[in-house]
């Protein structure tokens, strides 16, 4: 019985309002699930047997809160917001779907009816809210036994429940990605079965389940079962197209697809940054395309990370992912991936570090997370040896960072000083001395001063020719 978690006013003057009435209401769904899982939830699904919008009417008066009601007349369903909840009234119903759409028919149908049509058991459970059995856990589909065996399964045969609605697919994924569950078999086969009709649904619907998995902590559970569920090749054959590999001469290169997900895996120990989990998902993805076979040294993947950064707009924009800032930061990182890497194995000059802050600004810090979980030897000596490595790297990235100040670094010297200084119209010479002054700041041949730039500017400018406006030497 749960009644002594239902203290929430809205619970109390429901129970009252059905007795009146003689309907029945329950609150059903993810809220139950929270609620049995110690996990606090405000978003709160009440089903009505009659009419959602009439109970809620009635609820937002009782509050004093009319205002609060907003009813949505078409799906049926009254939202009322009340003390930071957000409640969904909304009359039980049977669903039936038609096949090559996911928009219901709908038809109002009994409290149980509406039950069975729901995605998974442990989304199934409803508590009642009448007087006669207030706070009483109504479980028709097991989904208590679920939730301890840790499984995801449909209350109705698997094929039904996921041709209803194609996105449950995704769905079953998230949650066993959230909760670490695991997908009954039977379920699974049906997903597997039926994955390609996950191409009627929205593609931003698609992504916004993708990226619940991308963020839950076990983001690269979700991604295996996707690629194995045949899911992934449907919306995002790039990600899919790196799985295999191909042997030659008895040489093997690694499994693209499996390296990228452990990639992700130690990433996600460090951090919940969505974009940054996409820079790991996506920092190997040119691999495919640059493979080649050399029979002295093996297997090349020479400028994966340029091809690879050129492939991230064309993948946002076909994922309806941010064309912004957000994909630009996942550009760089690809772009970069490799540079720490290379730092580390080298003597580390200065020049090499002044560059690379240079380049990654104030995502230094981010590359520098991402490199570290790109390690993925199973020689763990060989592990230890890289991020020893790195750890030296970031010290010296620190030290120069204190020296030169060159994370975001903005030119000590514009092409209007330069323009002035030699009387100038905008023309190529005043790129060539700008860019010179750039490359003898991150060379260290001048520091990243404003005095000492300009003292170049002059030297360079006579290289070509120039002679300052008012000063004859
Ligand atoms: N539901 C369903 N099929 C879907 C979406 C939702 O059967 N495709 C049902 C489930 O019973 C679910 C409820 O509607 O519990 C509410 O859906 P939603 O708010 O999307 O999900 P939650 O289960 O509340 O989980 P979360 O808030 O984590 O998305």
């Amino acid at each position: 019985m749960f009644e002594n978690n239902l203290k929430h006013p809205v619970f109390q003057l429901i129970a009252k309002a059905t007795d009146e009435t003689g309907q029945s209401a329950f609150v059903v769904g993810g809220w139950v699930r929270d609620l049995i899982l110690g996990r606090a939830s405000k978003d709160i699904d009440i089903v009505v047997e009659g009419s959602g919008i009439e109970l809620a009417g009635k609820i937002a008066l009782e509050l004093g809160q009319p205002h609060k009601l907003v009813v949505y007349k078409n799906f049926g369903t009254a939202m009322l917001k009340a003390s930071g909840w957000e409640i969904e009234f909304v009359g039980a119903r049977k669903e039936s779907y038609r096949n090559e759409s996911r928009k219901p028919i709908v038809e109002d149908g009994s409290f149980e009816e509406d039950i069975s049509r729901r995605d998974f058991t442990i989304n199934a459970m409803a508590i009642s809210l009448n007087n006669k059995n207030f706070g009483k856990l109504i479980d028709l589909y097991g989904g208590m036994a679920d939730l301890e065996k840790k499984v995801i399964r449909t209350p109705l045969e698997a094929d039904i429940t996921y041709s209803d609605d194609p996105l449950r697919m995704m769905r079953a994924i998230r949650f066993a990605a959230q909760l670490n569950f695991t997908i009954d078999c039977e379920s699974f086969e049906a997903i597997k079965r039926n994955a390609s009709r996950i191409r009627i649904v929205s593609i931003e619907r698609v992504m916004d389940e993708f990226n619940k998995i991308m963020l839950s902590p076990h983001a690269g559970k979700g991604l295996k079962m996707l690629r194995s569920a045949g899911l992934l090749r449907e919306f995002f054959p790039e990600l899919d197209a790196m799985q295999g590999v191909d042997v030659v001469d008895g040489k093997a290169h690694k499994d693209n697809f499996f390296h990228t997900i452990q990639v992700l895996e130690n990433l996600c120990k460090n951090s919940d940054n969505l974009w940054l989990r996409w820079a790991a998902l996506l920092h190997d993805i040119g691999k495919p395309r640059t493979k080649q076979f050399d029979s002295k040294i093996g297997w090349t993947f020479h400028g994966h990370e340029f091809v690879g950064s050129k492939m991230v707009p064309r993948i946002f924009k076909q994922l309806r992912l941010p064309l912004d800032d957000k994909m630009k930061y996942v550009q760089k990182l690809v772009l970069l991936h490799l540079r720490p890497i290379v730092l580390s194995e080298t003597v580390v000059t200065d020049s090499a570090v002044r560059r690379l802050l240079f380049e990654a600004g104030d995502d230094i810090d981010d590359l520098m997370t991402l490199c570290e979980a790109d390690i993925t030897s199973a020689r763990q000596e060989k592990v230890k040896q890289y991020l020893r490595n790195f750890r030296l790297v970031r010290e010296k990235l620190a030290e120069i960072e204190e020296k030169d100040k060159l994370r975001n670094w903005q030119p000590p010297v514009s092409g209007e000083d330069i323009m002035e200084t030699f009387d100038l119209n905008p023309c190529r010479e005043v790129g060539v001395i700008k860019t010179a002054i750039r490359e003898a700041i991150l060379d260290g041949i001048i520091p990243n001063s404003r005095e000492e730039a300009l003292q170049f500017m002059i030297e360079e400018g006579k290289k070509l020719g120039l002679q300052p406006k008012n000063n004859a030497n």
